[in-house]
């Protein structure tokens, strides 16, 4: 079966089954900065944005995302590349494993929260595992991008 999604502003028509996750189609397609973490919505590794809402694509249906807008971490690259820098500056890169996922939620929640608070945060990344326990120093580099108004 064919499925219309927007992917990173950009229609494309992926070839797909009707058991696929959408995980799954955006690997096969190149968009590898999707990653398998626990492929069983735990981890929050595998996080894109639909309609601008972080979810986790190890457990969407592609058939699901049909017609709707999806957003990998290419498709944010300006800012993820200032987050990248943040997240550097305050030794909270490590492994970067999830830095992907997290670039995106913290993008979606920086759209959806005004002036969000240290605990809003918090909630909002709740669905995002860092197995290199650098939270702490996750959470200043956050900051400092909430923060930045440029
Ligand atoms: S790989 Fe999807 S939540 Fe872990
Ligand atoms: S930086 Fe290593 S898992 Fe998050």
């Amino acid at each position: 079966m064919l499925i219309n999604l927007i992917v990173n502003d950009q229609p494309k028509v992926f070839l797909c089954k009707p058991g696929d996750f959408l995980l799954d189609t955006l690997r096969e397609n190149n968009y590898l900065s999707v990653r398998r973490g626990c492929d069983t919505t735990n981890c929050g590794v595998c996080t894109v944005l639909f309609d601008g809402k972080p979810v986790p694509s190890c457990s969407l249906l592609t058939v699901k995302a049909e017609g709707h807008h999806i957003t990998t971490v290419e498709g944010i690259q300006e800012e993820a590349d200032k987050m990248g820098k943040l997240f550097g500056a305050e030794g909270a890169d490590q492994c970067g494993f999830c830095n992907p996922s997290i670039a995106l939620t913290v993008y979606a929640l920086k759209k959806e929260l005004i002036n969000p608070t240290g605990l809003d945060v918090k909630e909002y990344l709740v669905g995002n595992l860092c197995r290199c326990t650098g939270y702490i120093a996750q959470e200043r580099a956050i900051k400092s991008y909430l923060g930045d108004k440029s």
